[in-house]
């Protein structure tokens, strides 16, 4: 049976992954650390009885020693993931998703019975390294903005303008050939993950895929960790019945990608020839606020977000995938539409507890960061 290590297999992206694996019939084993932020220190109910779990710590030799062995295939997911807390813990960050892809490297390239056994490897890049999005000017072609400026946010201006003439423009799905911003250590410490895929697979000879992964989405999210996605934080303020806080306009678009469409396409990485870096979105972006209508019918709640007009510093105004390198690469590239996602998310998130947390989370950042205007 061919052997497959997924780490962070106890994350949303890992959990599903490691489900399709072991339906497909790889022989699985899983590494975690069992997050407090994300598990608090509890095994989750989802855990898969037909995988075996190591618990342990990516910045340790002897995990990777350990769960290594005998493997064919790795799918490195374990990350910290919280992109505004990498601000105030730059060096969790970078100790955990740089030193420990590097040691999960260094294991492989020294211990020469494990390095002849692994065939391929998948890491876990992030969009967030392209920073702001891409966008066309109708005079002036397309082109890759520096992030909005505090003047024009605070005039709250915020559609990006075309750098030449000034004129609003509109945004373009973003190509992996985009020159990174990476404006967070979180993003750095991705972009690093990825440049270590790509340094070690020349080394040893082994092929590898860094998935620059857009805004994931689904059940087994935790609802109530308020660094996670827009989508769970806003369908837990509506399980409490508050109304969901929006950023700016609202009119700002993201590429929603479904947690089993991804989990689909890190499985088909280890099959294929694919190698390289490609996004992994759906190319199809959706405004907060048609999300907030459709979870809000889906869950069958009236209550009317809360458009602040502020913004959140660092955010980009427009993000989504150009799709054509990974439909190029990869067959299974049909993706599950938002009203479905949505709807499998909600009916999961029934049965959970949403400790909403938002609250706590902007203290947090604003003890570290300041004000927004300041
Ligand atoms: C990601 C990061 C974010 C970072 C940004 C920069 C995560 C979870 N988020 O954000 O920290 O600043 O990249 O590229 O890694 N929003 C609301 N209300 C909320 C929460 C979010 O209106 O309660 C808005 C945000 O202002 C943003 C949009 O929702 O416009 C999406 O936010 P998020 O889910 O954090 O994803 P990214 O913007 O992609």
């Amino acid at each position: 049976m061919t052997k497959v290590l997924v780490t962070g297999a106890f994350g949303l992206i890992g959990s599903f992954t490691v489900d399709l694996l072991v339906e497909k019939g790889y022989s699985v084993i899983g590494l975690d650390n069992l997050e407090r932020q994300v598990h608090m220190g509890r095994m989750p109910s989802y855990k898969n009885e037909r995988a075996e779990y190591v618990i342990g710590d990516i910045r340790h030799r002897r995990t990777w020693a350990k769960v290594l062995r005998g493997v064919e295939y790795v799918i490195h997911l374990a990350a910290s993931v919280g992109m505004a807390q990498s601000f105030w813990q730059p060096r969790k960050y970078m100790e955990v998703n740089v030193t420990g892809t590097a040691t999960m490297f260094e294991t492989i390239v020294r211990d020469v019975e494990i390095r002849r056994n692994i065939r391929k490897i998948v890491v876990a890049s992030s969009k967030s390294i392209y920073g702001e999005g891409s966008y066309r000017c109708k005079f002036h072609g397309v082109f890759h903005p520096p992030p909005r400026s505090v003047e024009q946010l605070r005039r709250r201006d915020w559609e990006v303008r075309c750098p030449v003439c000034g004129v609003e423009s509109l945004p373009v799905g973003i190509r992996e050939d985009k020159p990174p911003q990476n404006p967070t250590p979180y993003a750095l410490s991705k972009y690093a993950t990825e440049v270590l895929a790509s340094i070690y697979s020349a080394v040893l000879g082994i092929p590898f895929v860094a998935f620059r992964y857009f805004n994931v989405y689904g059940p087994r999210q935790s609802l109530s960790n308020p660094y996670t996605g827009v989508i769970a934080i806003f369908l837990s303020r509506i399980k409490n019945n508050k109304p969901p806080i929006v950023y700016e306009d609202g009119k700002q678009m993201r590429d929603f990608v479904y947690v089993e469409d991804v989990a689909r396409l890190n499985v088909e990485a280890i099959e294929n020839e694919a190698s390289g870096v490609f996004n992994l979105g759906t190319g199809e972006p959706h405004s907060l606020l048609e999300v907030i209508e459709m979870l809000k019918k889906i869950y069958g709640s009236d209550v009317e977000p809360y458009i602040t007009q502020e913004y959140r510093p660092g955010d980009n105004r427009h993000d989504f995938a150009d799709t054509t390198k990974l439909r190029r690469h990869f067959k299974n590239t049909s993706f599950t539409p938002l009203s479905k996602g949505l709807e499998r998310l909600v009916e999961w998130a029934r049965e959970v507890h949403a400790i909403d947390r938002v609250d706590r989370a902007e203290r947090e950042r604003v003890k570290f960061l300041g004000r927004f205007d300041s």
